[in-house]
């Protein structure tokens, strides 16, 4: 099957009753337990909803098959999802190598419970230079943990080489796929070892569930985190998990609007003579065009870019807009849009956030699916009123 087709099926097959008719649409099977009939096994593979449930077991099916991997599994965030990966494969004084420029939640993440409680130790290098990453491998190091293209800045890391090195070393390699989804970028594919995900974004596509999911093929690996998933218990619960079913029958549909849409408002804004730089992978004067064209089949809808001045200037545009929502998260068929230093990326310090490019002038958009002449006239607006 196909993308658009395995988005639709893959987890809903019908399963005809005696009777002959089926559920098209999987019921949210909300019951915590599982009756049985036997005592050493339970009937029909479950018994307790943390440990599965056939509506998230449907989810993670489906996930699964459009990162072509062999096992996926839900999470209650994205965080969750990537709480379970560290914990089950660091141990402490490991070592991991990340990208300097993530999700800024991850960072945090990284920094507070996994280096100050565990005791594992964290390089952040620009890994759009493949040699930092040679370049930081210890003795001791365990994971790379990459994002491509990165929150906010839209840098791109070479997937295949960096796995090709990891393989080498005998590292392993997770990607945070959130940005692209799978229908832009499958990371399994390239060599990577595990595709992290915030449902929350793209593949729930609505604004109305927080999730997170893995995926990965390796059968040793998936049980130590499907132990864990269980153990430490962040599950998706059956409604959210019934959202991102939906959701993500129109993800093919949604993705090609969003970057139809975010191209045009990339060129309007490089046109504009009070933004200094635009920074989205779909444009040719983004440096790292040629690799984006090879690693991802389209650039997706997160654009950032600097207005001309500071925070008086971010402030008076980012308040003047109206169709665009002032918020954070991204990946909904709404537009949305947020000032990095002061929302999504505060809790990083200051000096941290503008050594590797987050200013005072740095605006982060996630371009919605609406009619783009009502878009661009709503951004329009808003700049010339801050001259
Ligand atoms: C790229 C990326 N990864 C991970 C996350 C964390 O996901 P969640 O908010 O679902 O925990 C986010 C959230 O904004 C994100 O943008």
């Amino acid at each position: 099957m196909k993308f658009e087709t395995k988005a639709i099926h893959v987890g809903e097959e019908p399963k005809l009753k005696e009777d002959g008719s089926g559920d098209v649409v999987i019921p949210i099977h909300l019951s915590s337990t599982f009756a049985r009939a036997k005592v050493d096994k339970p009937t029909g593979g479950y018994e307790y909803s943390r440990t599965g449930n056939p509506t998230r077991g449907a989810l993670e099916k489906r996930l699964a098959s459009l990162e072509n991997a062999g096992f996926g599994l839900a999470f209650s965030s994205g965080l969750a999802a990537e709480t379970v990966l560290c914990s089950t494969l660091l141990k402490s004084g490991d070592h991991v190598i990340a990208f300097d420029d993530l999700y800024s939640g991850t960072k945090r993440l990284f920094n507070t419970l996994f280096s100050r409680n565990f005791n594992i130790e964290f390089s952040y290098v620009d890994a759009r230079d493949t040699g930092n990453i040679k370049g930081a491998i210890k003795e001791n190091t365990r994971l790379i943990w990459l994002e491509t293209p990165t929150n906010p800045l839209m840098k791109l890391c070479d997937l295949k080489a960096i796995a090709e090195i990891a393989r080498e070393w005998n590292i392993l390699t997770a990607v945070d796929n959130t940005f692209m989804s799978p229908f832009f970028q499958r990371p399994l594919e390239l060599g990577i070892d595990m595709v992290v995900h915030s449902t929350t974004k793209y593949l729930n596509g609505h604004s109305d569930s927080v999730g997170g999911a893995i995926m990965l093929s390796d059968d040793e690996i998936y049980d130590k985190l499907k132990f864990n998933q269980n153990a430490i218990g962040a599950i998706l619960s059956p409604f959210d998990s019934f959202l991102v079913l939906r959701g993500i029958k129109t993800l093919a549909l949604r993705m090609e609007r969003h970057t139809k849409n975010a191209i045009e408002i990339a060129r309007y804004l490089e046109s504009q003579p009070n933004v200094k730089r635009v920074y989205y992978p779909g444009l040719e004067s983004h440096p790292q065009y040629e690799l984006a064209k090879r690693q991802m089949s389209g650039s997706g809808g997160m654009i950032s870019f600097e207005i001309v001045g500071g925070l008086k200037e971010a402030r008076r545009f980012l308040e003047g807009l109206k169709i665009f929502s002032l918020a954070e998260s991204l990946g909904g068929v709404e537009s949305l849009i947020e000032h990095p230093a002061m929302m999504t990326h505060a809790s990083i310090p200051k000096k941290d956030r503008e050594k590797i490019g987050i200013s005072d002038s740095l605006i982060r958009i996630s371009v919605g699916i609406e009619d783009i002449t009502d878009l661009v006239d709503d951004l329009d607006q808003a700049l010339q009123g801050v001259e």
